[in-house]
């Protein structure tokens, strides 16, 4: 049982010496030669379905992070109101940050230039901090509708969309693509990398895989390479960057200064950290399982306030899921708690009864400040500082930082 995890400061984004690091796992001892120069920037993936505006804000929390890329906003033949961004994007109401502060930067998916250019300037007024541009997705229902990886088999598509999305918006406005190696092979791989480079992008992620490749390790790394010395484009690596020795390796391999990382991160929060701190020479605070309670515990309240009743307890199992491959007791969790569909209950499996009574009380809150009669409804599903959704003070000093003790 969870239900008596002590009480835990989690310091946010402030790294802090540590008893017991994750860089003293076996794993870390990969003898890769580091990257010489400046540290990474490292990006936190796009993953729609999973990595929302909640999760973000929280792993955002944790440090180490960079810069987010949304999950898609898919463009079809319409002009997207601008609710629609601010509902996938809620960043774009404070700033195009997360509560961390931790700048988001939109991502669309589609295949009409025209379309998507004016799409991406509607956005633009939205102050976005860039514009992301999807050409990686191999889900078939997008796919049929020529979105998504197949584009990689349109070179001059590829081109046509950055280039039309590149003049809709503001030079000061970032605009990026994410692609994989190749449709269903790699052959036209250096024609879209400099498709996209020509067109004006400023920055090019590649997720080291062709579509047919699907998610199925490895990630093909040196190819990255061969793209990278094809263009001058900065390019970012991406995929299956699980470990601070996966990160090693990976950015040897590819030649990059940046990674993206997508699962390694929701998997292990404090994997980001625990690169720098590699990097650097430091020791990285290591992410106990209790500090993972206070994480899950405020995501839960997020995802509590904000998602529909019946998709509550799914959306803290599918992170307790990913949690297992670094965590033994989310193995053990997850054992005991998949069948509960009911918040409440998991709440009180999770969390114990005390921490579960105190999310309730700061969910009455909130909610009584997002009905329609409230004078701050506006704003509430955002709040910056001070925000009741929040276990964790977000600006808060290390000695400061909230002690969750109910
Ligand atoms: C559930 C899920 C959803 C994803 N959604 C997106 C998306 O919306 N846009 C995108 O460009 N890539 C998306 N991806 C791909 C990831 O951004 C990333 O390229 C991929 O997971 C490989 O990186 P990783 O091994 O670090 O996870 C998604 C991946 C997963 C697993």
């Amino acid at each position: 049982m969870l239900s008596d995890f002590p009480p835990r400061q989690l310091c946010c984004a402030v790294p802090a010496p540590a008893a017991r690091s994750v860089l003293m796992t076996p794993e870390s001892d990969f003898a890769a030669p580091l990257p010489t120069g400046a540290l990474p920037t490292i990006l936190l993936a796009p993953m729609e379905g999973l990595l929302d505006h909640m999760l973000r804000d929280t792993l955002t929390q944790v440090g180490g992070v960079d810069r987010c890329v949304s999950e898609f906003i898919r463009i079809t033949d319409q002009l997207l109101p601008r609710r629609v961004f601010t509902r996938i994007v809620p960043e774009l109401r404070t700033g195009s940050r997360t509560r961390a502060g931790v700048p988001v930067r939109p991502q669309l998916l589609g295949s009409d230039p025209a379309c998507l250019a004016d799409n991406a300037a509607r956005l633009a007024e939205l102050h976005p901090a860039g514009i992301d541009l999807n050409f990686g997705c191999p889900a078939k229902t997008v796919n049929r509708h020529r979105g998504g990886a197949v584009l990689l088999d349109e070179p001059t598509l590829v081109h046509d969309i950055v280039s039309a999305v590149r003049r809709a918006v503001p030079a000061a406005i970032p605009v990026s693509a994410k692609m994989r190696l190749g449709n269903e092979d790699r052959s036209r791989m250096l024609e879209c990398a400099s498709a996209v480079e020509r067109a004006g992008a400023s920055e090019l992620v590649i997720h080291a895989r062709t579509k047919r490749d699907g998610y199925k390790p490895p990630a093909y790394w040196d190819q990255i390479a061969v793209v990278r010395q094809a263009v001058r484009v900065p390019v970012v690596a991406n995929g299956e960057v699980w470990t601070v020795a996966d990160a090693r390796r990976c950015l040897a391999e590819s030649g990059c200064d940046s990674l993206m990382l997508g699962r390694g991160m929701v998997a292990n929060p404090g994997l980001a950290l625990a690169l720098r701190a590699e990097l650097t020479g430091t020791s990285a605070p290591a992410l106990s399982w209790a500090d993972l309670l206070v994480l899950m515990a405020d995501f839960f309240l997020q995802v509590r306030a904000k998602v529909a009743a019946r998709h509550q307890a799914g959306r803290l199992k599918q992170w307790l899921h990913y949690l297992r491959r670094h965590y033994p007791e989310a193995e053990e969790a997850y054992q005991r708690v998949r069948v509960i569909n009911a918040a409440d209950e998991l709440s009180r499996q999770m969390f114990g009864d005390a921490i579960a009574d105190e999310l309730t009380a700061r969910l009455v809150l909130i909610k009584a400040q997002m009905s329609p009669a409230s004078p701050t409804a506006a704003s509430a599903a955002h709040l910056p500082g001070g925000d009741p959704t929040s276990l964790i003070e977000p600006n808060a000093a290390p000695d400061e930082a909230l002690t969750l003790t109910a």
